[in-house]
């Protein structure tokens, strides 16, 4: 999945939003396998510095992989509610598709806070996940399957509360914007092309959803796609922040 031109699209998009210069110290919190620290460090260069931080071992192993030749990337174990990192130590913060999975999200926003230099910036990167427009012939089915994968997630609907948090915890939120994945016709190598499998391993066994009836619902969406009938669509958001700075709009 994190090979996928829509993948790609959104790394290029939030680090966009970071705009990360030459020198700067950046955390990646949540960076699971270093696809984003890796494109951070060509951007702040050797003079920078990047703590690509996770919290699952394996993932990290694989950071370290891609992230051998670029000695400047700090790869290292970590909660994102417990930074290993040192009071106002870097000049910006990124998490992209990670605040949503960690439950006392405040804190998360808390602990970016205080790694944050005064001024520094974060950006976050998260989904709606109810926000799936997906066509099917079984519309109830359908509706099953999106609400038993929204189990795998802590905060589903993260982008409704995400500015009120921030501005509770003391950022000025200086952009939104609108991620879509978008797929109007279907591509194995796509967003929507992984989530299906993803999705039917998930469900079978779950909110009343069988191993067949998971099988099913993946094998309709292959059969539309053969018959030129695909359609997928989900939000994800993506906000801007600043800390320290009163903002003025608000
Ligand atoms: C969907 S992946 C996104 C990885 C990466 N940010 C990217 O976009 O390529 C979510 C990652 O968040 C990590 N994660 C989940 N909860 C975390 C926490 N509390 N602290 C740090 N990392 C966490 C997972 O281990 C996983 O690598």
């Amino acid at each position: 999945m994190y090979l996928t031109a829509d993948a790609a699209a959104r790394r290029a998009a939030a680090i966009a939003a970071l705009d990360p210069q030459a020198g700067e110290r950046v955390v990646d919190i949540g960076a699971g396998m270093g696809f984003l620290s890796r494109e951070i460090a060509d951007r702040v260069g050797a003079t920078g510095k990047v703590h690509a931080i996770d919290l699952a071992e394996a993932m990290l192993e694989l950071a370290r992989q891609r992230c051998a030749d670029r000695s400047w990337i700090d790869i290292r174990q970590g909660d994102a509610t417990a930074l290993p990192l040192a009071d106002e130590s870097v000049d910006a913060a990124l998490s992209l598709q990670v605040f949503e999975y960690v439950p006392a999200v405040d804190q998360a926003i808390r602990e970016a806070q205080r790694v944050l230099r005064p001024g520094g910036r974060l950006v976050i990167v998260a989904t709606d996940w109810p926000s799936i427009l997906w066509h099917s012939r079984d519309p109830d089915r359908m509706r099953r399957v999106c609400r038993a994968w929204e189990g795998h997630c802590a905060h589903v609907t993260l982008p409704r509360t995400l500015d009120s948090r921030l501005r509770r915890a003391g950022f000025a939120v200086r952009k939104h914007k609108v991620l879509p994945q978008f797929n109007p016709v279907y591509a194995k190598e796509s967003f929507s092309g992984h989530l299906i499998g993803m999705i039917e391993r998930y469900v079978a066994g779950k909110d009343g959803i069988t191993a067949e009836e998971a099988k099913a619902w993946a094998a309709e969406q292959l059969q539309l796609a053969d018959e030129g009938e695909y359609f997928f669509c989900l939000n994800q958001y993506l906000w801007v922040a600043e800390r320290g700075a009163a903002d003025p709009e608000r």
